[in-house]
């Protein structure tokens, strides 16, 4: 076995791909992390999904197309310029619902909403706002972030953080969870029932 992916990328991801290079857009997840995103949106039929941080859409269409038909996804991010490129080529599927707006000011307005499986890719929901996100898991909810492997992008104290955070999560009660070293490190954590 190696780490190549020989199952078909999403049809919009060499299109976002492109003009995500083209707008200048660094922070995608990287193809090993999508497929294990797919893999595991594919385990939650008829699920509710919210991924924060959609960047231009990559990791959003690995999650479509993991997902059933009658799966929903919410996606934000606060960067209308970014977001553009994925209602462009995947504004189209009806399962998808994308938001621009500042994570706080989302998690404010929808506490009360609740999901199978959320990808937190950016500050709300994973280095702010952890117990929110969390107490939207329904029992069995996936729980999955990446970059938690040292990044050449990451500034000074953000070690730090990304200790922290895993130090947080693996305190916790109502989640189960393993950590991955592999891809740019990923944690899944799953949601016990109460
Ligand atoms: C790591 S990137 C997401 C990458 C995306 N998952 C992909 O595969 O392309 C993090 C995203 O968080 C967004 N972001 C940063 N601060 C935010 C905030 N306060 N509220 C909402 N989104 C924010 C950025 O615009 C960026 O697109």
């Amino acid at each position: 076995m190696n780490q190549e992916i020989n199952q078909a990328y999403p049809k919009a991801y060499w299109d976002i791909d492109n003009a995500a290079k083209e707008s200048g857009f660094t922070m995608a997840s990287d193809a090993l992390t999508c497929s294990l995103l797919k893999t595991l949106a594919a385990t939650k039929p008829g699920g509710k999904f919210l991924e924060l941080g959609t960047g231009t859409g990559l990791s959003t269409s690995w999650l479509l197309d993991g997902m059933d038909e009658v799966s929903t996804l919410i996606s934000i991010d606060n960067e209308a310029r970014f977001l553009a490129i994925a209602q462009q080529f995947l504004g189209d599927d009806d399962r998808l619902g994308l938001i621009c707006t500042d994570g706080a000011d989302w998690f404010d307005q929808n506490k009360h909403l609740k999901f199978d499986y959320i990808f937190a890719d950016t500050w709300h929901g994973k280095y702010l706002l952890l117990d929110e996100a969390i107490a939207m898991l329904n029992p069995g909810g996936l729980y999955i972030i990446d970059d938690m492997l040292p990044q050449p992008n990451w500034p000074d104290g953000h070690q730090e953080k990304a200790i922290k955070l895993i130090e947080a999560l693996e305190q916790r009660t109502d989640l189960v969870l393993t950590k991955q070293c592999w891809a740019t490190g990923i944690v899944i954590a799953v949601k016990k029932a109460a």
